[in-house]
C-alpha cells in the first residue's frame, strides 16, 4: 500500500509578503505553496523570485511540504521561475494555467535537464477550460513516475473568470467540474486539492465548504489565510466515527470464523473484502495524521 502523505491544508504564501513568510515556521498546515504567480504583482515578480533561495536556505517548517508556484511557462517570468524554483529543490513545483499533458512534459524535461532530484514533483493547477477538457490525459501522466506529476490543485477563481459561470456559496455551477477533477486524479493515482475560499473571515462557511469538499473526495484544500488551517485539518482527517467503523470491519474479518470469506454481515450490513481494503486505508491515514 502506498504511504499516505497528508495534504489536508495547503496554504498559499505570497513570496512578496515578508510578514506572511515570517509566520511559516509556526503554522500547522500540511503544505505551503510559496506563490510567485497570482498573489505577486507584475512589478514585484523578479524581487519575489530572488527571495526563493533565502526562503529555502533553512527549511522553515520541517513538518510541511514546501511547494513553489511559478508563473505560467508561456509568461515572461515562467522559464526563469522554473529554474530558480528547481535550484531550491522544493517538494513540488506547481504549474499554473496547464492546458495539456505537453505543458507538464516540457516542465519535466527542464527539471531533468537541470538534474533536479526525483523528489522534486510537479503539481498542476486545473484552472482553464482546456485543462478540464484534457483532464483525463493530463491525469494519466500520474501513472508514470518519470513525469513527476503528483498533485492537482483546483483553480476555482480562474475557472469562474474563464467560463463566466456565477460563483455561488454552494458552488453549484463548479461542482460538476470539481467532481470531474477528483475522478481524473483517482484515475491517475494523484492527489486532488480543492480551490480556495476567498471569504477568509467567514470561518463557518469555510468549515462547511471543507466538509463538502471532503465528501466530494478531495484530499485537502488550498488555503489563503492561516485562520483556515484548523478547519481544513479537521475536515480532511477521518472522523472518530469513521475510524471506529473501520476498526470494526477489520476486527470482523480477523475473526477465525470469517477467514477466507469474501462477504460477511456486520451489524445488519453487508461488508465485502473491498470494504476491508477501504477500512485499512482509512486507518493508515488516521495513523499518519495522528503521528
Ligand atoms: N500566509 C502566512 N501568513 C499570513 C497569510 C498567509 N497566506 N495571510 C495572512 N497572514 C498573516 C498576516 O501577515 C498577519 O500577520 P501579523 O499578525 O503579523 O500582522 C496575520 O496573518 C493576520 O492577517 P490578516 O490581517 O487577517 O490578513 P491580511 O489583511 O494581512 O491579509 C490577504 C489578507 C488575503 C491579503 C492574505 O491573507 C494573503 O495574501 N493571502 C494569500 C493570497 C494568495 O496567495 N493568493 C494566491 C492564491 S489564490
Ligand atoms: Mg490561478
Amino acid at each position: 500500500m502506498e504511504t499516505y502523505r497528508p495534504r489536508r491544508s495547503v496554504l498559499y504564501v505570497p513570496a512578496s509578503n515578508d510578514k506572511a513568510l515570517a509566520k511559516i515556521a509556526q503554522l500547522a498546515c500540511d503544505a505551503i505553496i510559496i506563490d510567485l504567480e497570482d498573489a505577486v504583482a507584475p512589478a514585484d515578480k523578479i524581487a519575489a523570485r530572488a527571495k526563493l533561495a533565502g526562503i529555502f536556505a533553512n527549511r522553515p517548517n520541517e513538518r510541511c511540504e514546501m511547494i513553489v508556484r511559478i508563473n505560467a511557462l508561456a509568461s515572461a517570468w515562467g522559464a526563469d521561475d522554473l529554474l530558480a524554483a528547481a535550484s531550491c529543490e522544493p517538494d513540488g513545483i506547481l504549474l499554473p494555467k496547464v492546458d495539456t499533458p505537453r505543458d507538464l512534459l516540457e516542465a519535466g524535461d527542464v527539471l531533468d535537464d537541470n538534474f533536479a532530484p526525483d523528489s522534486v514533483k510537479l503539481w498542476a493547477m486545473i484552472e482553464t477550460p482546456k485543462a478540464l477538457l484534457n483532464i483525463g490525459a493530463i491525469a494519466e501522466l500520474g501513472r508514470d513516475p518519470a513525469s513527476r506529476l503528483n498533485c492537482f490543485v483546483a483553480g476555482t477563481n480562474d475557472l469562474v473568470k474563464e467560463t463566466g459561470i456565477l460563483a455561488t456559496p454552494d458552488r453549484r455551477y463548479l461542482v460538476p467540474w470539481l467532481m470531474q477533477m477528483v475522478l481524473a486524479a483517482r484515475a491517475g493515482g494523484i492527489d486532488m486539492l480543492d480551490g480556495v475560499s476567498n471569504d477568509f473571515r467567514d470561518l463557518d462557511a469555510f468549515a462547511h465548504e471543507c466538509t463538502e469538499a471532503a465528501a466530494m473526495g478531495f484530499d485537502g484544500k488550498s488555503l489563503i489565510h492561516p485562520a483556515q488551517i484548523e478547519a481544513a485539518n479537521r475536515a480532511f482527517a477521518p472522523s472518530t466515527e469513521a475510524v471506529a467503523e473501520a476498526r470494526s470491519v477489520k476486527e470482523a474479518f480477523a475473526l477465525a470464523e470469517n477467514a477466507g470469506k469474501g462477504v460477511i454481515a456486520l451489524n445488519g450490513r453487508m461488508v465485502e473484502r473491498l470494504h476491508l481494503a477501504q477500512a485499512e486505508k482509512l486507518l493508515a491515514k488516521a495513523a499518519a495524521i495522528g503521528s
